[in-house]
C-alpha cells in the first residue's frame, strides 16, 4: 500500500522538514472528497502526543512516575502516566466531532463521546502508554492508535464500530518517546511517514517520508525468559533465528527492550522480526489486537512488511471482544514469511 496515490500533492507532502500540519494539508488536497475531518483528528492525536511527550520527559523531576495503586482490565498495575496519557488522548480527540466512540487499554468498556460534543464518522482505539512498566528506568515508551470509519450510521458509536478487522483501518500509527519523540503513521493509499519533534520549535517535522521496512532483517526480538512457556514449534522458530537454520543462513542479533513500540520501531528502521508467541500464562498471546497488533500490523504492511498470528494475517482477524489478545509475529518480509512457513509445516522440522 505504499505511496499509491502518486499525485503531485503526495510528492509535496513528502518533503523533508515539512511540519505535520503542512504535510496533512497537502495530503488532504490529494483527495478531492476529503472533508477535513480526518486531518483534524490526526492533528488532535499529534497535539496529544506532544503533551504526553512533555509529561514523560519531566516525569522524573516532578515525581510523577510510579503506580496509582489501581489495576486495569488486563490485571496490570496502572501507572500514573498511563492515566495521564489516557485522559490526554480522550480530552484532545473528543471535542472536535470526528469520533463517535473510543477504546483504550485503560478502559474496560468503550469510551463514549461526552455531551455536548458531536458524534463523527470515525472510531479510534489506542494504547495510551505502551511499555509503561519501563518508565521508571528511563526506557522509551510510546502511544499506539488506530482509526476505523464507523459502521453505524449516526449518533453515538457502538461496540461494532470498534470491533473491526485491521484490513479495514483508515489509518494507524504510534508516537515514540525515545531519545527523540517521533510520530509515525500510515494512512490508506498514502504510505508511511515519520516525523521527529523539534523541541526548539515544538513542532513535528517530516524526517522519514515513505518509510519502507528492509525486506530482510538481521534482528530478532522476543522475551526469551518465556522460553519454557512456549510450545515446541515456537521454541524451534526462535532457535532457528539464533542459529543458521533460517532463510538468512546466519544467526540473527537479539534485541529486546520490552516496550513493543520501541522494539517495533527499531526493526522497522533496521529490519528484523518481533515475536510474542502464545505462552502458558497467555495462551492467546499477550498483546492486544485492537490497539497493539492491528495498528502496528497495518503500518508494517504499508511499509512493505508482514504481520501474522502464525496462521492468520493480523489484518484478517476480526475482534470479538475489545481487549482480545493475539500471538504476534511482525516485521521484515523474509523473517515473518519464515515463521508462516514453519506454521504451515513447509519448513523441514529437523532444521528448526
Ligand atoms: P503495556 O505497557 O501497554 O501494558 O504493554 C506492555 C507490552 C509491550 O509493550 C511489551 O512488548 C510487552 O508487554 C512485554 O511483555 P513481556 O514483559 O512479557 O516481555
Ligand atoms: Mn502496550
Ligand atoms: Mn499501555
Amino acid at each position: 500500500m505504499a505511496a499509491q496515490i502518486g499525485s503531485e500533492m503526495h510528492e509535496r507532502a513528502s518533503q523533508i522538514g515539512l511540519t505535520f500540519a503542512e504535510h496533512i494539508a497537502y495530503l488532504e488536497r490529494a483527495f478531492p472528497d476529503a472533508t477535513g475531518e480526518f486531518s483534524a483528528l490526526m492533528q488532535e492525536i499529534m497535539v496529544a502526543g506532544k503533551i504526553i511527550s512533555g509529561k514523560v520527559r519531566r516525569a522524573g523531576l516532578v515525581l510523577e512516575m510510579g503506580r496509582t495503586g489501581r489495576v486495569n482490565v488486563q490485571g496490570e498495575e496502572v501507572q500514573y502516566l498511563d492515566e495521564f496519557s489516557n485522559e490526554t488522548l480522550v480530552r484532545m480527540t473528543t471535542p472536535g466531532g470526528q469520533l463517535c466512540i473510543l477504546a483504550s487499554e485503560e478502559s474496560a468498556e468503550p469510551i463514549e463521546v461526552p455531551p455536548p460534543y458531536a458524534h463523527g464518522r470515525y472510531a479510534m482505539a489506542f494504547d495510551p502508554l505502551d511499555g509503561s512498566s519501563n518508565i521508571e528506568v528511563n526506557v522509551a515508551t510510546g502511544t499506539i492508535f488506530s482509526v476505523h470509519r464507523r459502521r453505524s450510521v449516526d449518533g453515538p458509536g457502538t461496540l461494532q464500530d470498534l470491533l473491526q478487522p485491521g484490513r479495514d483501518l483508515v489509518a494507524a500509527g504510534y508516537l515514540i518517546y525515545g531519545s527523540s519523540t517521533m510520530l509515525v503513521y500510515a494512512a490508506r493509499q498514502c504510505g508511511v511517514f515519520g516525523f521527529t519533534l523539534d523541541p526548539s520549535i515544538g513542532e513535528f517535522l517530516l524526517s522519514h517520508p515513505n518509510l519502507r521496512i528492509p525486506e530482510n532483517g538481521g534482528i530478532y526480538s522476543v522475551n526469551e525468559g518465556h522460553t519454557d512457556e512456549w510450545d515446541d514449534r515456537d521454541r524451534g522458530i526462535v532457535r532457528a533465528f539464533r542459529s543458521r537454520a533460517n532463510p538468512s543462513g546466519r544467526a540473527l542479533n537479539a534485541r529486546y527492550v520490552g516496550s513493543l513500540v520501541t522494539d517495533f520501531h527499531r526493526n522497522l528502521l533496521q529490519g528484523g522480526i518481533y515475536l510474542y508467541p502464545a505462552t502458558a500464562s497467555h495462551p492467546d498471546g499477550k498483546l492486544r489486537l485492537l490497539y497493539e497488533a492491528a495498528p502496528l500490523g497495518f503500518l508494517c504492511e504499508a511499509a512493505g512488511g508482514l504481520a501474522t498470528t502464525g496462521t492468520t494475517r493480523i489484518a484478517e482477524v476480526t475482534p470479538e471482544v475489545l481487549h482480545q489478545r493475539v500471538p504476534l509475529f511482525i516485521g521484515s518480509r523474509r523473517e515473518v514469511a519464515f515463521v508462516e512457513s514453519v506454521y504451515q509445516n513447509e519448513w523441514p522440522e529437523s532444521s528448526t
